[in-house]
């Protein structure tokens, strides 16, 4: 028998979940170290497992995604150069212009004719080398992609916007926060999509359902210098095992059950569509964007609230919903019923 759905439902995101009494347990008894002296076994341990999963030679554990991001972003450019990146990326909305103020490039924003950003929208936004126009030292991919909705970049897609970038001699990095969607959703392996990237981040805080957590992956040269630069942006922790042992849970036992939260979005997504007028992104992944008859989005989340539904606001005419492991399928079935209800109250 499944518990009784909460009073108020959480799909403000996948990043709301708590840690499951098997993954605190794992925590509790973690074996730990100091991993800026001499190294902490259980994160070595993370390293390892994710730098095998990904094909690369070697990774490093990062306390944000964030921060993983942004180390890439200063080990693959130099200042006065930009970078390529979705205009609806992570990078370009929510890591406060850190490629400014950290690495001091300038990001050129590219337009997306598809939601996420493809090889075509690429090729058109690269700029000829010019001698008075910014260097182009980088391009960021973001898979699946937040902004659009979960996007998934298929493989082939990938292959081709790796193509546009190799063909100008620019490397590439992966923002992954979810790749584990992007992988289950679509049967191609981790290492099959990082085999497209220079660097690759994932994040555990996410569907995984770790607290807290990210990981870059590439050559082991750069990332012997990535060791430095996380220590200068402080993310060098001490005995991080804490949090390494959540996130080698969450990779060993949450990443095949990310189907089930694909399933609920796509129920969620079904249930809702339509209700007073709004229209869905029918989702790849986990990530449910609700389109609005009107530009009343902040209005809309309160209503979802007063009918018992925590939910995100994008912009004006498009409000999200994320369905992760605290929201299993009765419990999506539940925030449809009430969903429906506040959209058409
Ligand atoms: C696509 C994407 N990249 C990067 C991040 C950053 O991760 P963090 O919150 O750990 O900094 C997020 C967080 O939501 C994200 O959705």
């Amino acid at each position: 028998m499944p518990a009784h759905p909460p009073e108020m439902i959480d799909l403000r995101s996948d990043t709301v979940t708590q840690p499951t009494a098997a993954m605190r347990h794992a925590i509790a008894n973690a074996e730990v170290g100091d991993d800026v002296l001499s190294g902490d076994p259980t994160t070595k341990r993370l390293e390892a497992v994710v730098a095998e999963r990904l094909g690369k030679e070697r990774a490093l554990f990062f306390p944000t995604g964030t921060m993983a991001n942004q180390a890439a972003i200063w080990l693959l450019t130099k200042p006065g150069t930009e970078l390529l990146a979705d205009e609806q990326s992570h990078i370009v909305e929510w890591e406060m212009a850190g490629t400014a103020a950290l690495a001091g490039v300038q990001v050129l924003p590219v337009r997306s004719t598809r939601g996420a950003m493809r090889a075509a929208d690429l090729q058109a936004a690269m700029r000829p080398a010019s001698s008075s126009s910014a260097e182009t030292s980088l391009v960021c991919v973001e898979n699946t992609h937040n902004g659009a909705g979960g996007t998934v970049t298929t493989i082939d897609e990938l292959r081709a916007l790796r193509d546009v970038a190799q063909r100008a001699s620019i490397p590439l990095h992966l923002d992954g926060a979810r790749l584990w969607n992007a992988s289950v959703a679509t049967g191609t392996s981790l290492d099959t999509f990082a085999s497209c990237a220079d660097t690759v981040m994932v994040s555990f805080s996410k569907g995984l359902g770790a607290p807290a957590g990210a990981l870059l992956a590439g050559p082991a040269d750069l990332m012997a210098r990535a060791v430095r630069v996380r220590r200068r942006f402080g993310g060098g922790m001490r005995q991080s095992g804490i949090l390494a042992a959540g996130a080698l849970y969450g990779v060993e036992n949450h990443f095949d059950r990310l189907v089930e939260d694909h399933e609920a979005a796509r129920y969620l997504a079904n249930a809702i569509n339509g209700a007073g007028g709004v229209t869905v992104v029918h989702p790849d992944t986990n990530i449910v964007m609700i389109d609005l008859p009107e530009a009343n989005g902040r209005d809309m989340v309160a209503r979802a609230k007063a009918h018992g539904v925590l939910i995100s606001f994008w912009h004006d005419k498009r409000i999200r919903a994320v369905t992760h492991l605290n929201a299993p399928a009765h419990v999506a079935a539940e925030a449809a019923v009430r969903l429906r209800r506040a959209f058409e109250s």
